[in-house]
């Protein structure tokens, strides 16, 4: 099954209105046709601007969030999957460790976001990933399958339609990358349980690696056979690295 790898950015809270379009002008020049799916997921205040740079472009708008409730009501501060539409967002991250971390997203409410982007037409990029506690203590693979295992039993049914992120958090922002071994044998666990529950389809899912990926490394954990693709930190906020990132991945 073929199927193109995706390199995300992820800003985080990064950005400001003449930054962003400075950034955007340099990935625009130097972006041929990319042979894989390009996206960049922004902060919310910035949908407006990105839609702008981005329109007819390779590269598609991203959100790193989602509200998991439908459209419409009393619930400050949140964004629903149709505001998120009406931005031509075409990707969201749900679940980053530091969503989870920071803002106490549960399993369960991880998989309700994700269930709120499938009804909106957005794919969710699904981030696990183990603590360095948890990895010490042996329990990688036990964290990351129950972790995905939550996603799995809501949305079992349109499964198919997610993007899996692997992300240990020890590796997220330390610049500590996992090597393409230690990368590989989670994702081939993940790999594992969706054909579990995709059957055929697993084989044609993305899962992606992040975590300190960088121009220097990215070819060689693309290389894996179950990396499928990066979402990317630090180096999608400096054009040059994105951009090597994105030759990389073929
Ligand atoms: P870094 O690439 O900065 O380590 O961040 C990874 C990440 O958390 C992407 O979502």
């Amino acid at each position: 099954m073929t199927k193109k790898p995706l390199i995300a950015g992820n800003w985080k809270m990064n950005g400001g209105l003449a930054a962003n379009q400075a950034l955007i002008g340099a990935l625009l020049q130097g972006l041929d046709t990319p042979s894989c799916d390009v996206a960049l997921c922004v902060p919310a205040p910035y949908f407006s601007q990105l839609k702008a740079l981005l329109e007819g472009s390779a590269i598609a708008l991203g959100a790193q969030d989602i509200s998991a409730r439908p459209h419409g009501g009393a619930f400050t501060g949140e964004h629903s999957g149709a505001m998120l539409r009406d931005f031509g967002v075409r990707y969201a991250i749900v679940g980053h460790s530091e969503r989870r971390q920071y803002h106490g997203e549960t399993d369960e409410h991880v998989a309700a976001k994700v269930a709120a982007a499938l009804a909106s037409g957005i794919t969710p990029i699904v981030c696990v990933g183990e603590t360095l506690a948890e990895r010490e203590a042996g329990r990688t693979e036990e964290v990351v399958k129950r972790q995905l295992a939550a996603v799995i039993h809501v949305n079992g049914h349109c499964l198919s339609e997610i993007v899996v992120a692997y992300e240990p958090v020890w590796a997220i922002g330390t610049g500590k990358t996992a090597s393409p071994e230690q990368a590989q044998a989670v994702h081939a666990v993940l790999r594992a349980q969706l054909q579990h529950a995709a059957g055929d389809h697993a084989a044609g899912m993305r899962i992606l690696y992040g975590g300190s990926m960088n121009a220097a490394n990215a070819a060689e954990l693309l290389a894996q056979a179950d990396i499928d693709g990066g979402l990317i930190g630090g180096a999608s906020l400096k054009a040059p690295d994105f951009l090597q990132i994105i030759a990389a991945a073929r």
